[in-house]
């Protein structure tokens, strides 16, 4: 979604523009621009990607100073005149702007009552005329920032630049904003990803707090005007630019990166001896476990599926009831929040606007809200202030891979811990954690050799749609598989539980019609066979994600194996073949695998 990068220092600021929004392209977006202070403030901005911006900007931007976006389309279409920064009428004020302005028509109109005329079609544009009302009313650029901020409504991430003064003006309000501290100069960006080759020292914006940048210097303070003594923390190592090296892809680069992924977030939480996991950023004694009512689970998207899978997780091996929701439905139901219940976020970004939104609503209600978080230092790792990193490494693909399996051994790690703490036995949980320990040697022997995933693109790609079926644990594993391959190959993609397969979505079966069944060797494989053979009665073509060695994969016209483990372990590996034929297949129609079309890395607005 946007991305925000500035500079101010000795060095050109152009040059280092264009680099931070490279590293933010990774995050979706239809266009992109700079604004420089070079004598004039010099804005070029346009549609497409960042190499068409650069193809376009002369050689004499010389300026030290300037901010730059990344515009993923929301107030009014991809358009030049959309695009940031906007400018005020003078030009001698430019602004960027992630997050959206709520009462910008309203806005719009006393602008408009005053005489501005307004070059685009976008809810940001109102803040850059409005600062400069303020300004040329003679308000400072902080106070003029400040009291244009007092009267808009909505979430913002801004950075401001005014032509007659040496600083960057920032603010954030839900949109994040994390500043980066040099020698002698100062950066600025909308994600820590973009700052690393630059510093590690970092200041993350709260919401309510603006900052005045110099170069090497930084003011913060709220918007009441109080001020804040910022901290400042070091980022890790890990999060510095993750190259593609030998891969065509981030996506299946990261699809690849899984064994060790994996291997990074159960590493140091297993204890095999007791038979269970320690999450210890979760803060919770056996005693605390014991007293907890009930487990609730939100997210969006690929973490909402690995939510689905956990919450079975926890049901069964802890016996404690347990639901997981949907994060742009959660705030907007008014939902009963638990104080003794336990509430986790999910999310790989951890910038998730609606997730973030459920976290504040439940610690509004008296809730205990962790996260289940990827990106260390992100808006909702900190705003819950307690949880685990699931580790997965930086992941850039627009579609999660990596991230999903991780979220998904988390909470298999976190059921066990609970469920020992209750009805799971020693015995049952040494089992579990020690075939659990051995997925990413089993993920990594899948990989290199995946099967007749060929055979299912070829059935796949031409298809109208594509119906995924499971059950039980592998019932959220089918949403996740048409998830991946809607988003990325553009074809409509259903997702039922087997079950219910006959109440109605096998209407749309024809001849030819392709089904992906996703059936481990559990107890419901019976009935999962029952649903194949509806299906084939109607002239399907089964894609059978089963286990090696069972002969359910006779059933299939194309069976892909994965190898043997309990049953309760088995999504993080019955996913595989699914992300690789999301994969082939949107490689076979000629898309774009790691940006697909509108879509967005993190998804910053509601
Ligand atoms: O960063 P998050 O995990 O909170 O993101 C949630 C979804 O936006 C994300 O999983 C999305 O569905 C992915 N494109 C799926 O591949």
């Amino acid at each position: 979604m946007c991305g925000i990068f500035g500079y101010i220092g000795p060095s050109a600021a152009a040059p280092l523009l264009i680099s931070g929004l490279r590293r933010l392209e990774y995050r979706g977006y239809d266009s992109a621009g700079i604004a420089v202070i070079n004598g004039d403030l010099d804005i070029y901005k346009k549609v497409g990607m960042v190499k068409e911006l650069e193809n376009i900007l002369p050689a004499t931007v010389k300026g030290n100073i300037g901010i730059a976006h990344t515009r993923w389309a929301t107030h009014g279409g991809v358009t030049d005149a959309n695009s940031h920064p906007h400018a005020s009428e003078d030009g001698k004020v430019a602004l960027v702007h992630n997050g959206i302005i709520e009462n910008a028509n309203a806005l719009r109109n006393q602008l408009r009552k005053r005489g501005i005329v307004l070059k685009s079609e976008t809810d940001s544009e109102v803040l850059v005329h409005m600062i400069n009302l303020e300004y040329q009313s003679g308000a400072a650029p902080l106070t003029a920032v400040r009291r244009t901020l007092r009267r808009a409504r909505g979430t913002w991430g801004i950075c401001v630049i005014f032509l007659e003064h040496e600083k960057i003006i920032c603010a954030r309000n839900g949109s994040p904003l994390v500043i980066g501290i040099g020698e002698k100069e100062t950066f600025i960006a909308s994600d820590p990803h973009a700052l690393t080759s630059h510093t590690q020292k970092v200041i993350y914006l709260e919401d309510g707090e603006l900052a005045v940048l110099t170069a090497g210097d930084v003011k913060t303070s709220r918007n009441s005007g109080k001020i804040v003594d910022p901290t400042i923390h070091i980022l890790d190592d890990d999060w510095g630019e993750s190259e593609l090296g030998d891969y065509p892809h981030y996506m299946i680069k990261e699809i690849h990166e899984q064994p060790d992924a994996l291997r990074q977030c159960i590493t140091g939480r297993i204890n095999l001896s007791d038979g269970t996991g320690r999450l210890g950023g979760l803060r919770l004694s056996p005693k605390k476990l014991q007293a907890i009512p009930h487990v609730r689970l939100i997210a969006c998207g690929t973490a909402l599926n690995a939510a689905l899978v956990g919450r079975l997780l926890i049901e069964k091996l802890a016996r404690v009831p347990s639901l997981a929701h949907v994060a742009s439905e959660f705030r907007y139901n008014d939902p009963v929040i638990d104080a003794k219940g336990l509430y986790f976020v999910v999310s790989q970004s951890g910038e998730t606007a609606d997730t973030l939104s459920a976290v504040k609503e439940i610690q509004t209600k008296g809730g205990t809200v962790m996260g289940v978080i990827n990106v260390v230092g992100s808006s909702i790792a900190r705003q819950c202030g307690a949880g685990a990193y699931i580790h997965s490494g930086p992941e850039q693909a627009v579609a999660s891979t990596k991230a999903f399996t991780n979220m998904v051994a988390a909470l298999t790690l976190f059921a066990i811990q609970i469920g020992r703490s209750r009805t799971l036995s020693r015995q049952n949980g040494r089992a579990l954690v020690k075939g659990l320990r051995e997925i990413p040697e089993q993920m990594g022997k899948y990989l290199s050799n995946q099967g007749p995933i060929m055979e299912a693109v070829e059935i796949i790609k031409e298809a109208k749609s594509v119906l995924f079926l499971g059950r039980g644990i592998s019932s959220p594993v089918a949403r996740e598989g048409a998830l991946k391959l809607m988003e990325l190959a553009y074809i409509p993609c259903l997702a039922y539980p087997s079950g219910e397969m006959k109440h109605g979505p096998i209407a749309l079966l024809e001849e030819g019609s392709p089904v992906v069944v996703i059936c481990p060797n559990d107890e419901l494989k019976p009935k999962v066979l029952s649903a194949i053979h509806e299906c084939k009665a109607r002239g399907a073509k089964i894609i059978l994600i089963c286990e090696e060695g069972d002969e359910i994969a006779a059933e299939a016209d194309v069976s892909i194996c994965v190898p043997n483990t309990d049953p309760l372990l088995s999504p993080m590996l019955t996913v595989l073949p699914l992300q690789l034929i999301a994969y082939h297949t949107a490689l076979e129609l000629g898309l774009n695998v790691d940006r697909p079309r509108n879509l967005a890395k993190s998804v910053t607005v509601e």
